[in-house]
């Protein structure tokens, strides 16, 4: 069974260009004029893409007292309306359990998904255990992605001796460490102050936490992964403090990647001065949302490739898990969802306005992540012997985003009330058709993992760099007499 997306644009990271597509058994198996299949999907008017990878997922997480809300059932189904086809959610190891008994619980709980997916292995505590099982994880897993918090402090943060460690040992297994970079320190000195002070709402949260400890835990994460000779992903980039610091370190030739997410990109801190309190903790999360030099700050990094990859950081919690901080902000579960509308966000926000060619879009919605997660081109690529991961994206299609259609099963949405215009016509996950004319078609379970290997290019390439300006003894032709 052969299936021919018909009279569509293709547009990759590279160009655009008018062809047919044709998938057979879940992977593209030519790309023309004139292809015949054996079913036939108009992509008249449409452009034809990489389905969407995002690289920043928390599904069924336990956090802060709670589960998140969203599974893999919920969330790829999410993802999936929204154009996006493969999600890579983070593995979370409780105090004290190691990383492949955490790896076990991840493994249980994605047998539902809906669309293909990957993991990063989360290192909340630093041991011989630890540092043992990365090996394994890297290289019998194929999970070549390890998650640091610099913020959390008495939960999941890791101090500095515990990054480099752990950098090293990335470095050696030809893994990419990945940072929340924001001081914890400060952030739990600030909140605690703020509390004292009788400062308990949901603003708190955002004034315990300036754009100066994102800036100052980002530069100093650059600067251990420099030191430890290994590549570096920082999450959730929200402010101009901690893309400067990215910015100015690519100058300098060092590896370093930056991920926005839709939610700072367009939304901006006064969400959490609304008078309303579900409606600000609705959208706490961290780093929170800034102003609006910030967020141009993020659109011009993407824009001139200083940041690589759009995000959602989807971690939803239901209004009454929000409430578990009234009175006291520092426990409202901190996260926000937006699975099923970065795809539409980015393209009306950032294509839709000119900020960013749809090319560009491709590049920071898939096939950058696709490379420097080292899945490319399987994933990421309109290419022939790629999977079938495929959005027909459809450019005059609008809708409102309301909770009342979405589908997450939280009961809100932080981007309630926006008009988009681009929308899925087709989804095809692996060669299934999971939006058909707009319509979901959801299948549970046919999600596989992305085993992914590890030194991929750009670690290969600092490893022998590192190698080549190494601390070496210079060799002496006199030594002076012991003693004298
Ligand atoms: O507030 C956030 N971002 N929640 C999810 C966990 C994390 O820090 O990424
Ligand atoms: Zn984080
Ligand atoms: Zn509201
Ligand atoms: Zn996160």
């Amino acid at each position: 069974m052969t299936t021919v997306i018909k009279g569509g644009t293709v547009v990759t990271a590279d160009y655009s260009y008018v062809a047919d597509v044709l998938v057979e058994g879940g992977k593209i198996i030519g790309i023309g004029p004139d292809l015949k299949g054996d079913e036939v999907l108009d992509a008249s008017g449409c452009y034809v893409m990489p389905g969407g990878i995002d690289p920043h997922t928390h599904l069924e997480m336990p956090f802060m007292g709670t589960y998140s809300s969203d599974d893999f059932e919920s969330g790829t189904r999410a993802a999936l309306a929204g154009g996006t086809t493969m999600v890579v959610d983070f593995a979370l190891p409780s105090p004290d359990q190691g990383l492949l008994d955490a790896l076990q619980m991840w493994d249980n709980k994605s047998t539902r998904a809906h669309c293909d997916y990957s993991f990063h292995m989360a290192i909340t505590s630093w041991s011989e255990k630890i540092w043992n099982e990365m090996e394994t994880v890297v290289k019998e897993r194929g999970i070549t992605t390890f998650k640091h918090f610099m913020a959390y402090k008495g939960s999941l943060m890791v101090n500095d001796d515990e990054l480099y460690a752990s950098f090293r040992r990335c470095a050696e297994l030809g893994a990419i460490p990945l940072v929340h970079a924001e001081n914890g320190d400060v952030v739990a000195e600030l909140s605690a102050r703020l509390l004292a002070e009788g400062n308990n709402g949901p603003e708190g949260h955002a004034y315990s936490r300036p754009p100066q400890v994102e800036g100052e835990a980002t530069n100093r994460a650059i600067m251990i992964a420099d030191m430890a000779g290994v590549p570096l992903y920082v999450v959730h980039v929200s402010c101009e403090d901690s893309h400067e610091a990215i910015r100015r370190a690519r100058m300098m030739g060092k590896r370093v990647w930056g991920e926005p997410l839709i939610q700072h990109l367009t939304l901006d801190e006064s969400e959490y001065f609304d008078k309303d309190w579900d409606h600000a903790a609705r959208r706490v999360m961290s780093p929170p949302f800034r102003n609006k030099m910030h967020q141009d700050s993020l659109w011009n990094g993407l824009a001139s490739g200083s940041l690589s990859c759009v995000a959602t950081d989807h971690c939803a919690f239901t209004t009454d898990q929000k409430r578990y901080g009234v009175g006291d902000f520092t426990k409202i579960p901190n996260g926000t969802g937006g699975l099923e509308d970065r795809i539409p966000m980015l393209w009306t926000y950032g294509v839709g306005t000119g900020r960013l060619t749809k090319e560009e879009f491709v590049a920071v919605t898939s096939t950058n992540i696709a490379k420097i997660l080292n899945c490319y081109p399987r994933k990421g690529a309109v290419l022939v012997g790629a999977d079938a991961d495929l959005v027909v994206l459809d450019p005059e299609k609008t809708k409102t985003i309301t909770a009342a259609s979405q589908q997450s099963a939280i009961d809100y949405n932080v981007f309630e009330g926006k008009e988009v215009k681009g929308l899925p016509r087709f989804v095809l996950t692996r060669g299934r058709v999971a939006v058909m004319d707009g319509d979901l078609k959801p299948a549970e379970g046919h999600g596989q993992f992305v085993k992914r290997p590890a030194s991929g290019a750009v670690n290969t390439a600092l490893s022998s760099w590192k190698a080549l300006t190494a601390p070496r003894a210079v060799e002496r032709t006199g030594i002076p007499a012991s003693g004298v």
